[in-house]
């Protein structure tokens, strides 16, 4: 990083069109609020210090996404420019520039912002805008060049001619400053227009007139320049990120069978020669392995999956899953579930707070709840845990090599010994000593001829 280098992100505004209870900066894309994005490209360009002007909705802005900036009070939200000077007494007296980003602008990209910085650099201006060209530019500021091809100002649609909307250069919302220069020139900008707000685009003049420069840097990549005004164009930020990430994901070596179809998080890791299939969503900090096979229609959240794992028409929260195992069709894994090396987990199954030891199966219509499960068990079809009284919750310990027969109820607290085996059908309320055979159920009563009897009986009534 080349001197001081400073940030400011605007986010005071009410975001009136996403018609939400939700600040709009915080309205999520790729899995995290949109502002949480502008925060990873500055700190990946490289910033001394973010500050983040909040207004509406303050407190909640500030409480979910406060930790990684400085927050500066907009009290009254009287435009851009009025925004920007919030600042002045953190900034006042730095050295370097001052990058000056809208909130609602996530996907501008770290390349075209150190292009930005190197332009300002280059050009030893006082301003540096970024600036695209848009087929529809409608609602942006509008880009005027003067004769020697200087920016000469912005103009705000509201403010446009008629000649002057047909301009295709807009302004992004993205801008670079000598914080020498920023305020003095900024406390210069009024308020007589249309909107009766301090409008930050006017700048551009007032820095000429001070005798400084102004240069812009233009982007040819419309899709980072989308700011984020209502739903819409939150569904095509979305669809913009989620293409960027899957084929971030396709470069570092992972197959995706469908990628229009496949939903993945900003922060997802995923290792090569794993294969997506269509209907899957990963989810916050999940982390695949190498060489898996993860879908069709699986979702996954907050969850570590190891190395060749096999996972289908399933749902992870808040779990970890070793090497080898199989999941699913129709698996639920709930929070704090830890699947072990080689393990099937199979259709029909809950699991819950629990551990499942290497080589176990788990292969259908069980719920494990509370439970430690060892290694190599075997839980049979519609076996589970009672871990509810009602009351409390209570733990289950199946030690290893342990056989659960079908449809076995573990009545908790209770523990089965290593090696135990259990007969179908029983209700298991009692400790099971080690290789112990436990029968937990009424004895067979066979009545022979029974029917024939009553047969008789009804007959003769
Ligand atoms: C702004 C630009 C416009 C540009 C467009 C790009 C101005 C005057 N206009 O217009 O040239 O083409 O962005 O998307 O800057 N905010 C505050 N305090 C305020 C007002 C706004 O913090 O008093 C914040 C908003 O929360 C938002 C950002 O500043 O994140 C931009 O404000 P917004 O009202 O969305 O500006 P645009 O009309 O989109
Ligand atoms: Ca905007």
């Amino acid at each position: 990083m080349n001197g001081e280098r400073y940030a400011i992100v605007l986010a005071a505004g009410k975001g009136t069109r996403m018609k939400s209870s939700l600040h709009k900066v915080l309205h999520p894309i790729g899995g995290k609020p949109m502002v949480e994005h502008i925060f990873s490209t500055l700190e990946q360009v490289g910033v001394n210090q973010i500050y983040l002007v909040v207004g509406h909705d303050a407190d909640a802005v500030v409480e979910r996404v406060g930790g990684r900036a400085i927050p500066v009070l907009q009290g009254e939200q009287l435009g851009t420019a009025h925004a920007v000077l919030q600042t002045e007494s953190f900034l006042r007296e730095k050295e370097g520039i001052t990058l000056v980003i809208n909130g609602d602008t996530p996907l501008v990209t770290a390349e075209t912002m150190k292009g930005l910085l190197s332009r300002h650099q280059e050009t030893g201006a006082a301003a540096t805008l970024l600036t695209t060209k848009l087929d529809r530019p409608t609602g942006y500021g509008r880009i005027l060049y003067d004769e020697m091809g200087n920016v000469a100002k912005i103009v705000e649609e509201k403010e446009a001619t008629p000649a002057e909307k047909m301009i295709q250069e807009v302004n992004v919302g993205l801008y670079t400053f000598h914080t020498k220069f920023l305020f003095d020139a900024v406390k210069k900008i009024g308020n007589k227009n249309q909107q009766g707000e301090y409008y930050l685009t006017d700048i551009f003049p007032i820095l000429q007139e001070m005798g400084q420069k102004i240069s812009a840097y233009r982007t040819e990549n419309q899709q980072e320049t989308i700011s984020i005004n209502d739903r819409i164009a939150l569904s095509e930020a979305e669809r913009i990120l989620r293409k960027r990430i899957n084929e971030t994901h396709m470069k570092e070596g992972v197959t995706l069978q469908d990628p229009e179809r496949t939903y993945i998080d900003a922060d997802v890791r995923i290792g090569r020669d794993t294969v997506i299939l269509a209907g899957t969503h990963l989810r916050g900090n999940t982390r695949i392995g190498e060489g898996c096979i993860i879908g069709p229609d699986v979702e996954i959240t907050d969850s570590i999956i190891g190395d060749e794992v096999t996972i289908s028409h399933s749902v992870l929260i808040e779990s970890r899953v070793e090497e080898k195992t199989t999941i699913g069709p129709f698996a639920y894994l709930r929070p704090n579930s830890k699947i072990g090396k080689k393990v099937k987990i199979g259709d029909f199954v809950e699991i819950k707070n629990s551990s499942v030891g290497d080589g176990a199966k788990v292969p259908h219509l069980t719920y494990v709840g509370d439970a430690e499960i060892g290694a190599r068990v075997n839980m049979s079809c519609g076996s589970i845990t009672v871990n509810y009284d009602g009351v409390h919750k209570h733990k289950t310990v199946v030690e290893e090599d342990a056989f659960i027969g079908c449809n076995v109820n573990l009545v908790a607290p209770v523990t089965v010994g290593k090696g135990a085996f259990i007969a179908a059908g029983s209700t298991i309320t009692d400790p099971v000593p080690p290789g112990a055979l436990a029968v937990a159920r009424q004895r067979q009563v066979n009545k022979e001829n029974y029917v024939a009897k009553l047969m008789a009986k009804k007959k003769g009534e």
